[in-house]
């Protein structure tokens, strides 16, 4: 949705955040259209901070410095660091701010991150390698109860099938560590899991390894008066807990003095990207503006 996100910038806007920077296909999008639009000068008007958690990503984000003359301040953190972020960067507010919580397909398609079942690798799954726990640590260390969780929580599975899954991970552990995602797949179908249910459960565990939705409730929380008058913060969600939290906070700060949505109603991709992308299918867009 880069198009919809370029058409929610703030006009005359100064600042951005791109709070996932990944491999930067928003910010050289906001690029192209700024240079097609506004001349080969606009963008060096613009300051970018371009914030990932994962360091590859940033690294091979500094050719648009050099592709596009751009001014982008590279921060290694996590976006729920915001007001740290912003200081360190002498900006007391930001005229924008844009998080896009889907995947990174270079994560899922590195055979050495452990996102996928399909390439054989230890079970890391950390967007920030150099710190926190692993997604091994996870399924080898938690108790039952917690693993269940994990799996009824994020996965929507009932209770019953959360504890089912959580005996079959503590019953292979008793006899070895699972520390690969080949054996956790071999783990998880051994007892009868489902093909279609794969997918769901490396996605518990990886939402869970990264504390996806306690970064966004901490975000959430911090960002209303990091906006500058006038500036937004545009939200991409692609799982439907996602996209209540943002829903419901949205909702809250509008219904206060000083905050109107932008978009009344959810903004969706247009069927044409849903074709030539399927995991674009289920994204969400909401956008925020501070009037006061
Ligand atoms: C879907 S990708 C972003 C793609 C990007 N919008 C683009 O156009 O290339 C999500 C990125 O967010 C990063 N990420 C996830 N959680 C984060 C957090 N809490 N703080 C900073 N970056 C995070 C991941 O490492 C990943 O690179």
């Amino acid at each position: 949705m880069a198009k919809e996100v370029f058409e929610s910038l703030p006009s005359g806007w100064k600042t951005y955040m791109d709070g996932t920077f990944g491999h930067g296909g928003h910010v050289e999008y906001i690029m192209q259209q700024l240079q097609a639009h506004e001349g080969e000068d606009a963008v060096k008007n613009k300051r970018i901070v371009a914030v990932d958690r994962d360091l590859k990503m940033l690294e091979k984000g500094r050719e648009l410095v050099h592709k596009y003359h751009a001014h982008i301040d590279f921060v290694h953190n996590s976006y729920s660091h915001i007001e740290e972020i912003l200081q360190s960067e002498l900006l007391p507010q930001i005229d924008y701010i844009l998080l896009d919580l889907g995947v990174n397909m270079e994560h899922f398609k590195d055979p050495e991150r452990g996102f996928s079942f399909l390439y054989d690798a230890p079970l890391d799954m950390r967007f920030d390698q150099t710190n926190g726990q692993t997604a091994a640590r996870i399924v080898n260390t938690y108790p039952r109860e917690r693993l269940a969780e994990v799996f009824v929580k994020y996965g929507d599975f009932p209770e019953k099938s959360g504890l089912y899954i959580a005996d079959a991970l503590i019953a292979e552990r008793t006899n070895g560590h699972i520390l690969t995602t080949t054996e956790l797949h071999d783990t998880l179908k051994k007892k009868g899991i489902r093909k279609n249910q794969m997918p769901i459960i490396f996605q518990c565990l990886r939402i869970e390894t990264n504390h996806e939705l306690d970064e966004l409730i901490i975000f959430l929380e911090k960002f209303p008066p990091l906006l500058s008058k006038g500036g937004r913060c545009a939200i991409m969600t692609y799982h439907s807990i996602e996209d209540r939290l943002v829903k419901i906070a949205f909702k809250q700060l509008a219904d206060e003095a000083g905050y109107e949505l932008y978009n009344k109603k959810v903004i969706k991709p247009h069927y044409l990207e849903v074709q030539h992308n399927r995991a674009a299918r289920s994204a969400k867009l909401r956008v925020i503006e501070r009037v006061r």
